[in-house]
């Protein structure tokens, strides 16, 4: 199994998600191979609350580092799941039009798309 499958599957065993028992994992690689991980975290106050990608992504930023390579998303939902309109926008702060973002269940990969798939015409300001 990929590497980024198994930990985001591991840490969305981690996931704090008492109010809408939707658990999420993110993994992502970097240009560089470094793996980061990241669960979504809620809050009683329910829009205090933060999604998978954004925990990855802030995870791999406290390491230095910026650019992404591939993103993989575990959720268990009767059609693949993809990142909210929000974390779009911020995946695409460190990747490429490029960028691959598979979705995948428990039992694996269900779904693959490009960053420009996702978010067309997306807002940057990165030369
Ligand atoms: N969620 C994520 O963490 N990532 C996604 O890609 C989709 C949605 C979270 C937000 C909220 O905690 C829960 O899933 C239900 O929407």
């Amino acid at each position: 199994m990929d590497p980024l499958f198994e930990a985001a599957k591991a840490v969305r065993e981690k996931a704090h998600a008492p109010y809408s028992n939707f658990p999420v994992g993110v993994a992502l690689r970097t240009a560089s191979g470094a793996v980061f991980a990241g669960a979504n975290v809620e809050n009683a106050s329910f829009p205090e609350g933060w999604c998978a990608e954004t925990s990855a992504l802030g995870a791999m930023v406290a390491a230095g580092e910026r650019e992404l390579a591939e993103v993989w998303v575990v959720a268990e939902h009767h059609e693949p799941v993809t990142p909210c309109g929000g974390c779009r926008q911020r995946l695409a702060e460190f990747g490429r039009a490029g960028t691959v973002i598979v979705s995948a269940g428990p039992e694996g990969e269900r779904a693959r798309w490009t960053l420009a798939e996702l978010l067309p015409a997306a807002f940057g300001l990165r030369p």
